[in-house]
């Protein structure tokens, strides 16, 4: 068993959900965990059926040949007239679907009615620019109400949408518009971040610059009036194609299977992986865990993820299920401390939040900031606590538990991944009693079991997160890479899905995540692989070899470390591992920059040749590291080579 598995001491304390939110809770008891039980794909198709307004009924719930899953063949609908049309019809154009809140405190709220006008608006600015059904557009913005209408105008017309992060580089934008032949990138000409406008359309320019040859128009929307340079021809203005577009568009029924989204994210090799996601299943899957899962009450709530749409959280809890669910969302440009460390808290009381859902990383840095930032604000609206991303450590659970849901508001730690589409292993609020630091759960319909090295099923200790059956929301391939798709997830234990994750099952049954068990580190959130930052590493020209570990962080639960070895006649100095560290920032994107590069004269490798990453965690590990450069520290030179003369790693 890897050494990722080793369990920690699991928690005794247990919060069953409090009486009266229970007594209110859209479900209550076991029953849907029953009615799964007994027959998944019936109990899909009924949720399928109550949470979407399909044209035309599926005859197929689901055709499973692994890998490849359809599911509610037959079935024909639209999206965005789920998410927008099917409101304004029945007489709700009027309400809110989102309070934008800009950084800096700028603010304009759009209803439903308004947000079917833009959406059809831009869906007949794409098509004006030739887009058509099975194209992809690369979308590149900051958090505005142009994206999610992007995203939207994208899925009206069956345009697959591919959403890079804003935070990425240029050559992450080339990588992911080459290896989706997108047509358009879209675009703004920057956003706001920790007090000062970021800008965005001149990385688009460096990318098309060196390549993504297959872009043939860019559509940017002005949010900073940075006056960005405009290649004649190529760019256009997002308010200019507007102004003269129609608000003619109906809503084409679509396939059950039609593409949705891609959305890239990092595997165990330096080129990050198109994941597919097609339209009903996902809608399904989304809808269900968004209702269920944040209890949500359409008709009073005020729901808040406080995720980027660069990221799946976004797309799915952020556009398509809080949409589709009609509710009113916050949606947030900006950071949690610009202007102040209590921005949070004030948006939760001006809005009258009741819904939160962030990432425990961003709980440990308010737990650093201290309470007297929350405590300025009145947080009573708050009816329901979510946690995505990572483990959440018992004593974030906690803090979140007293300080920001003062006692009594259920928290829901949700498990899920790019590749899943929606949560997965997560509390019911109203039905399951938590307990802090576990995702308690399987939802009804999925079942995620544990596996030993063997691939046999563990009831109690640790072992490797599978999923034994499909799911709605499960990604549908690997865009253009069947093989990668087949031998990343479904080939290492025959007939299960492998989520690369490591889990304990304690002995009333609760899952405990553990973090991944593969080459992929998850900085605050964010999942990075190894390889890339290796890649991006040798890739200065100074580096000969590098080899990159997470190590524990207390505020971002792992921390990028990258070993490297200096080509001959470079030296070693604080300023040249300065700029390495920058080097992957250029390359990669901030995100996955190294938080100390360490100069070695050596790396330590088994005899086999592998890099022993195992010993340099420990190093790693051992060692306080700042923001900075180490340089060939005696020390650490001499731990890692009494390592290397200890043998293979298993
Ligand atoms: O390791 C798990 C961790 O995040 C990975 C998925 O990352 P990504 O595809 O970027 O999606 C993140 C948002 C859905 C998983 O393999 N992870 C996500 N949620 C949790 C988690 N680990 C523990 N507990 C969670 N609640």
């Amino acid at each position: 068993m890897s050494e990722a598995i080793e369990v920690y001491e699991v928690e005794g304390r247990t919060f069953p959900p409090p009486a009266e939110f229970a007594a209110q809770a859209n479900t209550r008891d076991r029953s849907f965990y029953e009615e799964a039980e007994a027959d998944y794909e019936a109990f899909w198709a009924r949720q399928a059926r109550e949470l979407i307004t399909w044209d035309t009924d599926f005859d197929t719930t689901l055709e499973w040949n692994l890998p490849d899953a359809k599911w509610f063949v037959g079935g024909k609908l639209n999206i965005t007239a789920n998410c927008l049309d099917r409101h304004v019809e029945a007489g709700r154009g009027d309400k809110v679907a989102y309070h934008y809140e800009g950084e800096p405190g700028d603010t304009r709220s759009i209803t439903y009615g308004e947000l079917l006008t833009e959406v059809k608006k831009f869906a007949n600015v794409l098509k004006g620019l030739g887009l058509q059904k099975g194209d992809i557009a690369a979308i590149y913005m900051p958090m505005i109400l142009e994206l999610p209408i992007a995203m939207l105008a994208c899925a009206r017309i069956g345009v697959a949408h591919s959403v890079i992060f804003g935070g990425f580089s240029a050559d992450a934008i080339i990588d992911r518009c080459d290896d989706a032949k997108a047509k358009v990138i879209i675009t703004a000409d920057g956003g706001n971040r920790k007090g000062a406008p970021a800008p965005l359309k001149h990385t688009v320019d460096e990318a098309l610059s060196r390549g993504a040859e297959t872009v043939e128009n860019v559509i940017v929307a002005n949010r900073c009036d940075l006056d960005p340079d405009m290649v004649d021809g190529r760019d256009h203005w997002w308010h200019d194609l507007m102004a003269d577009a129609s608000d003619d568009c109906p809503a084409e029924p679509m396939d059950s299977e039609q593409l949705l989204y891609l959305l890239y994210t990092s595997g165990t090799t330096s080129k990050p992986k198109g994941i597919m996601h097609t339209t009903g299943g996902y809608l399904a899957q989304t809808c269900f865990t968004h209702k269920y899962v944040f209890d949500l009450k359409p008709d009073t709530d005020i729901y808040w993820c406080a995720a980027d749409i660069g990221w799946v959280t976004g797309h799915s809890y952020i556009v398509y299920a809080p949409l589709a669910n009609g509710c009113t969302s916050v949606m947030y440009e900006g950071t949690p401390d610009t202007p102040h460390r209590g921005r949070f808290w004030e948006i939760i009381e001006k809005y009258k939040v009741t819904q939160l859902y962030t990432a425990p990383t961003a709980i440990r840095m308010f737990m650093k900031w201290g309470t007297q930032e929350p405590e300025r604000f009145d947080l009573s609206s708050l009816r329901v606590m979510g946690t995505v991303g990572e483990p959440i450590n018992p004593e974030a659970w906690m803090w979140y538990h007293e300080h920001i849901g003062g006692g009594n508001t259920p928290i829901v730690d949700t498990w899920w991944q790019t590749e899943t589409g929606g949560q997965m292993i997560t509390p019911l609020p109203g039905v399951t009693t938590t307990k802090p630091g576990s995702a308690c759960h399987a939802i009804p319909g999925v079942f995620a079991e544990l596996v030993d090295n063997d691939g046999k099923p563990v009831s109690v200790g640790g072992g490797y997160l599978t999923i034994a059956r499909p799911w709605p929301g499960m990604l549908r391939g690997i865009w253009g890479n069947p093989e990668r798709y087949l031998e990343t997830y479904w080939s290492r234990f025959e007939g299960r899905y492998f989520a690369g994750d490591g889990a304990k099952i304690d002995d009333d049954g609760y899952l405990w995540l553990l973090g991944r068990v593969d080459d992929v580190m998850n900085v605050s959130g964010h999942r990075i692989s190894t390889t890339e930052v290796e890649s991006a590493l040798v890739d200065h020209p100074a580096v000969a070899e590098a080899a990159v570990v997470g190590a524990n962080d207390d505020l971002t639960g792992q921390a990028i470390i990258g070993y490297v070895i200096l080509r001959g006649t470079h030296e070693a100095s604080k300023e040249l591992g300065d700029e390495i560290r920058e080097h992957v920032g250029v390359r990669l994107g901030k995100i996955a920059r190294p938080k100390t590069v360490i100069i070695v004269p050596d790396l330590p490798k088994t005899r086999s040749g592998k890099i022993m990453r195992r010993l340099l965690r420990d190093v790693a590990d051992g060692r306080a590291l700042g923001d900075t450069t180490t340089l060939a520290d005696p020390a650490v030179v001499a731990e890692i080579a009494a390592g290397a003369a200890g043998g293979d790693e298993d």
